[in-house]
């Protein structure tokens, strides 16, 4: 479990991270979801034990993630690609694993499964300079999991990423769920955070705005759902906070049903009730 208390980091003029306040059940996938500037490095920064905060506490199991126990637990994916382009895959793994006390044994297993994990077994000896961005990010993630931590970092897994290297990494991510892993995801597209996590938080200027499941934030922030019903007495549009009822009740004097749409609240609405922005310019 991490508990994240009244972060604080603040650059110069800006206050980076806020008062941020957390926690995140062991086995989870906890999304922190803001636009650009929002926080969301620093806050992974400071949660892996990067940088210093100002003020507040991160535990991760009952230990600061400076501590050499933490370290070993932690796996961080970088959101700016930490690879070198002039080594093939398998020589970037092995320069990764060689950071961990791993016997030469595991350490070859743990490549070799790593490599596998994200598909990148039969490109193991191309180098990285050849690697589409898509490929990159994958085996930016192999390298962060050599070690078989429990708690994951991943932030921006899928910036720049083509739809089947993003597929992949949704992939990857449910399987170390499956796995027990713990995990922290930060992006800012909002469908990813809806269909990946257990838990989001959204972040704005350094301040947690909102915690909760996605349905949780759906339902408190998202505002009403838009119904159309188009019938043998024309088309009919409204706006529904309990769709069952207000669907029950407008198709009651209705003979011939034609069509119905149904346009839910999504977290993008949830961000803009909470900010008057959109998520992305
Ligand atoms: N090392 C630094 N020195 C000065 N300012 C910094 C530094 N790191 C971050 N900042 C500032 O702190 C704020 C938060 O930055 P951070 O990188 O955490 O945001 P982010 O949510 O990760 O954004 P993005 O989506 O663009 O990655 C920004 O205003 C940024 O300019
Ligand atoms: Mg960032």
């Amino acid at each position: 479990m991490i508990i994240v208390k009244g972060l604080q980091k603040r650059y110069g003029s800006i206050q980076a991270v806020d008062h941020v306040s957390l926690e995140i059940p062991t086995g989870h996938i906890f999304g922190l979801l803001g636009p650009n500037g929002a926080g969301k490095s620093t806050s992974i920064s400071i949660m892996t034990g990067l940088i210093d905060a100002d003020g507040g506490s991160v535990e991760l199991d009952g230990l600061e993630p400076k501590s050499m126990k933490a370290r070993y637990n932690i796996g961080l994916v970088p959101q700016s690609i930490a690879l070198y382009e002039e080594l093939t895959a398998l020589d970037n793994l092995a320069f990764f694993a060689s950071l961990y006390s791993l016997t030469p044994d595991v350490k070859s297993s743990r490549i070799d499964w790593a490599l596998q994990f994200v598909g990148l077994q039969d490109r193991a000896n191309d180098r990285v300079s050849e690697f589409s961005g898509g490929m990159k990010r994958r085996l930016n993630l192999a390298a962060s999991l050599l070690h078989d931590p429990d708690y994951i970092f991943m932030d921006e897994p899928t910036a720049g990423v083509d739809p089947q290297s993003r597929n992949k990494l949704f992939d990857n991510v449910m399987e170390l769920k499956e796995l027990g892993k713990t995990i922290i995801y930060t992006t800012h597209y909002m469908e990813e955070a809806q269909k990946l996590c257990d838990r989001v938080g959204i972040i704005d200027h350094g301040k947690l705005l909102a915690l909760g499941t996605v349905n949780e934030l759906l339902h408190q922030y998202g505002g009403d759902t838009k119904l159309s019903i188009s019938s043998e007495k024309g088309v009919k549009s409204f706006s529904s906070a309990n769709v069952s009822e207000d669907l029950t009740n407008a198709l009651r004097d209705i003979d011939k049903v034609y069509d119905i749409s149904m346009n839910r609240p999504d977290l993008e609405a949830v961000f803009l009730n909470l900010t008057g922005r959109q998520l992305r310019d």
